[in-house]
């Protein structure tokens, strides 16, 4: 896999902001709806508790504000508005233009969907725009997976939620952030995790866990290797937050301690999109990421979807 050529201008990031809803709803409240317990979603997820509500615009202009006003720079100033989302407010146009509207931004603004791996597909996305010579990008993950869940199906509304992460990139005098980045999908695997347009989601757990953890791991693998990096050199990673086991699984077969992970899902559950962006301006405000540390973003998704990315954390 390539990664930005040598010479082409590097990124950094320079700002982030995150937005959950307000609602909160805790395994016990699901637990009187469906044939469900705390315990068993506890034991076999990590998830407690998840945010529901909002829309994909309205959390993506709320995290996205907040990323623009902590890099401090004139919003007129972003070249482009890359939002990652699989869950669109309207099939047409793309719910980027609402966002760009909403943020009072002049500049090209498009969608990617790459369900959970997203994320990760739009800051390389981002990372190239800026290669081929533009300034500024605003990268935002957003989901609101409440909308397509069936709340009767015990398989699937244990596990989704709402929220998004936005983070300013921008392009650096000295070396980028990216020292190595993957993306993948096997649309052979499609019919594990899909929803129809207008309907709900439909799942093949079992399935999406054991290829979860191979993808994950396959991926990251390569991203560190295109870093020139080893995994005991990776200081943080930060997993897509779909089941704390398969964060565990992926995490001993990379032989990265668990004290070396980001984990939010216990108070997000799967928020696709948000939820690497999530787990990682978590650790950050949280002072867990320190100037000049190596943190691995990985995550997979419905496609199957996989996309990795090494950045070297420097934010100043
Ligand atoms: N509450 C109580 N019991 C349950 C529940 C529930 N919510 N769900 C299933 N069960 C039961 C099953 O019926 C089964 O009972 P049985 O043994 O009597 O048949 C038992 O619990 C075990 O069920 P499994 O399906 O084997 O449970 P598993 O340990 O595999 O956990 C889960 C299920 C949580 C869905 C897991 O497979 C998983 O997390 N898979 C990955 C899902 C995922 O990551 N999806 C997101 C992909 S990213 C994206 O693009 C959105």
């Amino acid at each position: 896999m390539p990664i930005i050529p040598s010479g082409a201008i590097g990124a950094k990031i320079i700002g982030w902001g995150t937005s959950l809803p307000q609602k909160v709803v805790t395994n016990d409240e699901l637990s009187k709806t469906m044939d469900t317990s705390d315990e068993w979603i506890r034991e076999r997820t990590g998830i407690e508790r998840r945010h529901i509500g909002g829309t994909t615009a309205s959390l993506s202009i709320e995290s996205g504000r907040k990323a623009i006003e902590m890099s401090g720079i004139d919003p007129l100033s972003i070249d482009a508005l890359v939002l990652s989302t699989t869950t669109p407010d309207r099939t047409v146009p793309a719910t980027s233009a609402t966002v760009q509207h909403g943020l009072s931004l002049r500049c090209g603004a498009f969608d990617v969907n790459a369900a959970c791996s997203g994320f990760v597909y739009a800051l390389i996305t981002g990372h190239g725009l800026v290669a081929m010579g533009m300034k500024r990008i605003l990268v935002i993950g957003t989901d609101t997976l409440s909308r397509i869940t069936d709340w009767t199906d015990r398989n699937t509304a244990i596990l989704f939620a709402d929220g998004s992460g936005a983070a300013v990139i921008e392009a650096s005098s000295g070396p980028g952030q990216l020292l190595g980045w993957d993306f993948d999908a096997d649309g052979s695997l499609e019919d594990l995790l899909y929803a129809e347009i207008g309907g709900t989601l439909h799942m093949e757990g079992k399935e999406v866990f054991r290829r979860a953890v191979r993808i994950m791991v396959e991926s990251a693998e390569k991203s560190i290797k295109a870093a020139g990096l080893t995994t005991n050199e990776i200081d943080l990673v930060v997993p897509h937050q779909a089941n704390l086991r398969i964060i565990e699984a992926a995490c001993k077969r990379l032989d990265i301690p668990m004290s070396r992970t980001s984990v939010v899902l216990n108070e997000t559950g799967n928020t696709s999109s948000a939820s690497i962006p999530l787990a990682l301006f978590d650790a950050v405000d949280r002072g867990r990421v320190k100037s000049g540390d190596n943190v691995l973003l990985v995550g997979f998704g419905a496609g199957m979807t996989a996309a990795s990315a090494v950045i070297k954390w420097n934010q100043s």
